[in-house]
């Protein structure tokens, strides 16, 4: 009932994923145990959300095949040299006790600290050693991707990137998709707060008869992009992967175009200047 995106390695994803930023400790495991349970397969965690133990803890305690599930983490910003880099990877294991992810990103570029290049090489090296499946990255602008994959040849399968209706991302999407790399999102319905408020939502939900975060995520799938929405909640959850059997219109997409904002990052996170720590 979900389908699968595929990478440019040939990796394939679902088309839906569990953001578990903040979802952490026995109630982390319980809300990602539920959540396979309950259909998902591609679950996004990171060194520096502290959670990569409870995600491999889940994992073992979901009983879903371990074939069937796309576990990702993320490379922190303090750890991008060539060694530090392999080792935190490895540590990344440890905590999971996981024997691979399936996929590995660099967190942010830290773009000012200057070394996501070799960060990327120890990236490349990792996955010939089989501690990862698929490497991409998160945050990167179209000029980093540039540096990388001229210096490496290695496009990244993933560019993980903040994106919902204030922030589009139209520039970057068309990038990605001339390098077929696919665009996951993060923060997809903007953190559930105005965003889901805004009437052009509130009147497309009101019409396809689905709540305004149904409508967000269905926007994403049909800009081709992979939403990581979180959610603690089982009914939210489930709400969140049933998006595969409505469809918005030309008009709708069009009138979401609109809520575009010139400052739309709900963090004001710029990956220029925020140096990941
Ligand atoms: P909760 O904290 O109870 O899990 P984002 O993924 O854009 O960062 O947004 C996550 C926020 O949106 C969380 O606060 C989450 O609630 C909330 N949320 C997740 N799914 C839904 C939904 N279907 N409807 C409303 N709010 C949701």
């Amino acid at each position: 009932i979900i389908p699968d995106v595929r990478a440019n390695d040939g990796t394939t994803l679902p088309h839906v994923g569990l953001g578990t930023y903040k979802l952490n400790g026995s109630a982390g495991v319980a809300a990602m145990v539920d959540a396979m349970h309950r259909g998902y397969r591609l679950i996004d965690s990171a060194f520096n959300y502290e959670n990569e133990g409870a995600v491999g803890e889940a994992v073992r305690r979901a009983g879903v095949p371990r074939s069937e599930l796309r576990i990702t983490s993320k490379l922190p910003g303090r750890h991008h040299r060539y060694d530090s880099a392999l080792r935190t990877i490895e540590e990344s294991l440890y905590r999971a006790n996981l024997e691979y992810f399936d996929l590995y990103l660099i967190h942010w570029p830290n773009p000012n600290q200057g070394v996501y290049i070799e960060a990327w090489q120890a990236m490349v090296e990792a996955r010939k050693r089989g501690l990862v499946r698929s490497i991409g990255v998160s945050n990167f602008l179209p000029e980093h991707l540039d540096r990388i994959i001229a210096d490496s040849g290695v496009t990244p399968s993933v560019n993980q990137v903040e994106l919902h209706p204030y922030f589009p991302q139209m520039a970057q999407r068309v990038y990605h998709d001339t390098h077929r790399i696919i665009t996951e999102s993060w923060s997809p319905i903007g953190r559930g707060q105005d965003l889901l408020a805004e009437p052009v939502l509130t009147g497309i939900a009101t019409r396809v008869g689905r709540s305004v975060a149904q409508v967000v995520l269905r926007w994403h799938v049909q800009l081709g992009a992979v939403p990581l929405p979180k959610a603690a909640n089982g009914e939210r959850q489930s709400q969140n992967l049933a998006v595969f059997d409505f469809e918005l219109s030309a008009d709708d997409m069009a009138n979401i175009a609109t809520l575009e904002r010139t400052n739309g990052r709900i963090l004001g996170l710029d990956p220029l200047t925020h140096e990941e720590f």
